[in-house]
């Protein structure tokens, strides 16, 4: 690969040997793609979960960071959610040892130069980056957000991968860094739905359905309605690298890189048209169905982190409502929104009915909720992505549903689907 000299300086140890560290990591990461070179990158997002991180994985970071390794001044960064609300894990019922486990790491991370956000949504917290800029984000709902809806540009990377790049500025230049790598492939055109009905479920169960079959080729997506609201939207970019691996997607009509079909394929015959219609949009939701028992322990809202809007329809919905006593809620988003719900009064509302806001805190696989005590054994959630991970990683039964689904089984105590 290509360096500059001052890439050279910097794998030679000149600037430390934090920074020498990192740039081999991007230089190994870039001859592992064949990239030629290495580009700027201006927004980095990494991983920051107590779950995700063992022993070892904080103190290799604390290395880093002790040797220099810091956040690049012209890069900005921000973090993943965590493991723990850091004001109400008593409320959470979590153990010390997690907690710790994860000050500790949100010590490092705040050294090491990045906002602490603490959510997966860095683009509605001023991490956003531009049209054509490059960023290099962990965690595969956002990046997939930033490529296809904001017209950055950005692969899905691992979080050493992104931590490397924050502290050299750097990134490979492959994949979806290279123009002609954005271009659709495939057409998938909904069949006897009606676009203006479905719900952010039904679309996230049509993105998953889409992620199975394409694997990791990049969809464009007629028939959509030409308003979508940014939830909407967001329901297609996170549960499309949920059922495969697909990095980005357009919306023809609505994306920026897809003022029409055409544009989207580079104006190329599509290697395929993949049709959806009901039954696979039903035969999805059937498949995050599974628990041995119609009791749900935890409902859980957030994966992707909460908008304000999401938080306000959970608060109207449950005015004048009780939580059932054997059940818990948890409405998962960030720091900031909090704040914004609290002055709107919708956190009140939700304490009160016996829900809590949680902020910091990941509802997907860094979640503890598997641990909680007593032991949630039983959950319901209007995320594909929970659904998806949370029996492999805390050993959960699940009913996916919609928001008034989940809502409703929260005050009966058992799934209302
Ligand atoms: Fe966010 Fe955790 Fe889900 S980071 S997208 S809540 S997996």
């Amino acid at each position: 690969m290509k360096l500059t000299l001052e890439e050279e300086a910097m794998l030679k140890g000149k600037y430390g040997p934090g920074k020498q560290k990192a740039m081999e990591l991007t230089v190994s990461l870039g001859e592992a793609f064949g990239a030629e070179e290495l580009v700027p990158v201006d927004s980095v997002h990494i991983l920051a979960g107590g779950r995700s991180y063992d022993e070892a994985g904080i103190e290799w970071l604390e290395d880093l960071v002790n040797g220099g390794g810091v956040a690049h001044p012209d890069v900005y960064v921000t973090r993943n959610p965590g493991s723990a609300d850091h004001e109400l894990w008593r409320e959470m019922g979590l153990e010390d040892d997690l907690v710790d486990l994860q000050k500790r790491l949100d010590e490092v991370v705040i050294r090491f130069g990045a906002v602490p956000v603490a959510s997966c949504v860095p683009y509605l917290l001023g991490n956003l980056p531009r049209w054509r800029t490059r960023f290099c984000w962990a965690g595969s709902s956002g990046q997939v957000y930033a490529n296809s809806v904001l017209g950055a540009w950005g692969n899905r990377e691992g979080g050493i991968a992104c931590i490397a790049a924050a502290i050299t500025g750097k990134t490979p230049a492959y994949g979806l860094l290279i123009p002609e790598n954005r271009y659709a492939r495939v057409v998938v055109r909904p069949v006897d739905l009606d676009p203006d009905t479905l719900k952010e479920e039904d679309l996230a169960a049509l993105g998953y359905y889409v992620g199975q079959q394409l694997i990791d080729k990049i969809p464009v997506f007629t028939g959509l309605p030409a308003r979508m609201k940014i939830e909407q939207i967001r329901a297609l970019a996170y549960s499309l690298p949920v059922g495969g691996g697909i990095p980005m997607f357009h919306i023809a009509g609505l994306t920026p890189e897809a003022p029409t079909v055409e544009h989207a394929l580079g104006f190329k015959k599509p290697e395929s048209i993949l049709e959806v219609g009901p039954q696979e949009i039903a035969r999805t939701k059937e498949l995050f169905r599974r628990a041995d028992d119609s009791h749900i322990d935890l409902v859980i809202f957030g994966c992707p982190h909460c908008t304000i809007q999401e938080i306000a329809a959970i608060a109207s919905r449950l005015e004048g409502k009780r939580i059932n006593p054997s059940t818990r809620l948890w409405v998962c988003t960030s720091k900031q929104i909090k704040v914004i719900a609290q002055r709107l009064g919708y956190v009140e509302t939700i304490t009160r009915v016996g829900g809590l806001v949680l902020a910091d805190l990941c509802a997907g696989p860094a979640c503890p909720m598997g641990v909680v005590t007593p032991k949630v054994k039983v959950i319901a959630t209007n995320s594909i992505k929970t659904a998806f991970y949370a029996p492999g990683t805390s050993g959960v039964g699940i009913y996916y549903g919609t928001l008034d689904e989940c809502l409703e089984s929260a005050v009966a105590g058992e799934w209302r689907g």
